[in-house]
């Protein structure tokens, strides 16, 4: 599908400069969320039809990242995904983290203070020249969400690899817009709720399956069974032999609205939506007499701009004191162009 095709199935109220707090659902995800409330309320339906929309999404976002689907567990937040990692993670770890790193990629890890979890945090520029052979893991973000910096993710990946060090990417500011190799790092997180264009409630994590043997199933459910319908009463334990045996019981509704999302995005393709994404982050940054940058993310500081981008209509964040604007498939011109005039005006 092309993007202009693509574009048609937003509605937004112009002026929404803020994906990087959440997206907004593309046609066919709500009309699927709609059917799918209707026949709960009047209780139509049995929830399989419901489920199928999990496989999909994790089929699709499988694809978004390159791995195959048997790495992909599914969840419903990145903290609580980065938390079943983390208690994988022998005592005395010591933990490496961008120090503007959002928390839900920060306070998984520290909450093993007890168990002698040394955390340290560094600026995000300067992570792989932080990595030291006492780093045992590497948690950072790929794009990061208070500043949209992009990190330079082979090289903290590559000196990680020298110092034997696991690498958990939080992936949730980038998958969507930026062309994403999951396979490259030994665990993966992402939400669903802001550039994949899904409801709350929607997380996914991939690992790479010698990375998977350390971590135990500690959300399992009969969701997580080899075989779901024959999982629901009685032991033995018997957990999908793929990384499903991570997957949490799913928020249904979510997933019904995820699945067409994600599919979307897959058919309209990363490349063509980081180019309308990027160009109109630019666009932006030169009206404010910025040079260009390669992230969908802008944050700068201009006096005042909360009231002044307020009082135009224009829906954006405030993080650590600087405005912070994000561009997606459905933003426009006349957003950027409303928003520069607030701001510059
Ligand atoms: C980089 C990043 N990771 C994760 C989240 C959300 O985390 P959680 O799913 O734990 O609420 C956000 C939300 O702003 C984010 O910016």
């Amino acid at each position: 599908m092309d993007l202009e095709q693509a574009r048609r199935l937003w509605s937004p109220e112009p002026g929404w400069l803020n994906t990087a707090t959440y997206g907004l659902p593309p046609r066919p995800a709500w009309e699927a969320l709609q059917a799918a409330l209707a026949e709960w309320r009047v209780g139509r339906t049995s929830w399989e039809g419901w489920d199928e929309s999990t496989g999909r999404a994790r089929y699709a976002f499988a694809g978004l990242v390159g791995v195959p689907p048997s790495r992909v567990a599914t969840g419903a937040t990145v903290s609580a995904l980065v938390g079943l990692v983390a208690g994988a993670v022998p005592d005395g770890a010591r933990v490496l983290v961008p120090e503007e790193e959002f928390t839900s990629n920060l306070f998984p890890w520290m909450v093993h203070a007890d168990r002698g979890f040394v955390v340290r945090t560094v600026a995000a520029r300067d992570l792989a020249s932080a990595v030291d052979r006492h780093t045992d893991v590497v948690a950072f973000s790929l794009v990061q969400s208070a500043t949209g910096e992009v990190a330079d993710v082979d090289a903290v990946l590559a000196a990680a690899a020298e110092a034997g060090a696991l690498t958990v990417i939080d992936a949730t500011q980038g998958v969507g817009w930026l062309p994403v190799d999951a396979s490259k790092a030994d665990v993966l997180v992402c939400a669903g709720y802001k550039w994949l264009c899904s409801p709350r409630g929607t997380a996914f994590l991939t690992v790479r399956p010698e990375v998977a043997e350390r971590i135990r199933p500690a959300r399992a459910g009969w969701y997580a069974g080899e075989d779901v319908h024959a999982s629901f009463y009685g032991p033995p334990l018997r957990l999908a032999a793929d990384a499903r045996r991570f997957d949490e019981s799913p928020a249904w509704f979510s997933w019904v609205g995820a699945a067409p999302a994600l599919e979307l995005l897959a058919a309209v393709g990363v490349d063509t939506i980081r180019r309308h994404d990027v160009g109109l982050a630019d666009r932006f940054r030169a009206g404010l007499g910025l040079p260009p940058s390669a992230s969908a993310i802008v944050s700068v500081d201009v006096p005042g701009a909360e009231q002044r981008l307020a009082a135009a209509g224009v829906r954006a964040a405030v993080r650590g004191g600087r405005l912070r604007a994000s561009f997606h498939l459905y933003t426009t011109e006349a957003d950027v162009d409303r928003a520069v005039e607030a701001l510059v005006g």
